[in-house]
């Protein structure tokens, strides 16, 4: 497996296959629309990779200042947001093919690792109580606590509607 990071020089040729992803993974609810894919992935201070099997992409981890999402549940209300110092993970996913394999956890952690590098103290993040399970308990071994319950939010009729917001505190490097 290869990791890569994703940014303006690879979007177009990820483009498809990252959109393709994040339709077949998440419930529309979840789902970032192309142009907030882009605008996140092409961002200068994004901290955005993909894991690359061949020429198939396996899986990805999005993220973008936290100044970005303020229209979100979450980083709304999140004293954080403004100080310029907080990632946003967007979006994580697996293709069903590749998981249990490690590779969420890979990537992640190389995440976590660019962020810290490149000046981000923390990282927050949404997680979906039951839907998300598998990525709120590689969160929180990943050092995540819950700083927000938010109820309601998603309303597609799919419970539970339970959000956790979540930081995850950097060490300096
Ligand atoms: C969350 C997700 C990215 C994990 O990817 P993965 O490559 O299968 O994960 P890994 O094999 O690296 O496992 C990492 C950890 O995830 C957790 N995990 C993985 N599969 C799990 C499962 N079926 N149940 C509970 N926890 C699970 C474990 O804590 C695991 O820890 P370990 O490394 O000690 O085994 C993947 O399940 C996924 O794409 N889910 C759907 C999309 C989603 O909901 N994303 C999160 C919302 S942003």
């Amino acid at each position: 497996m290869q990791y890569q990071r994703l940014g303006t020089h690879n979007w177009t040729q990820w483009r498809e296959a990252i959109l393709l992803l994040e339709a077949q993974i998440y419930e529309p609810s979840r789902q970032d629309t192309p142009e907030t894919l882009e605008r996140i992935i092409c961002d200068g201070q994004s901290v955005s990779l993909a894991a690359i099997d061949g020429d198939r992409l396996a899986g990805f981890c999005l993220g973008a200042p936290l100044e970005y999402f303020a229209h979100v549940r979450g980083p709304a209300e999140d004293p954080a947001r403004g100080s310029e110092s907080a990632l946003y993970a967007a979006d994580t996913l697996v293709d069903t093919h590749y998981r249990g394999q490690g590779i969420g956890r890979e990537l992640k952690a190389r995440q976590i690792e660019a962020a810290r590098s490149e000046g981000f103290t923390s990282i927050c993040g949404r997680n979906r109580a039951g839907l998300a399970q598998a990525m709120w308990q590689l969160n929180t071994s990943l050092g995540a606590r819950a700083v927000h319950i938010i109820e309601k939010d998603y309303q597609d009729g799919i419970e539970p509607d339970i959000c956790i917001y979540y930081h995850i505190a950097l060490s300096v490097p």
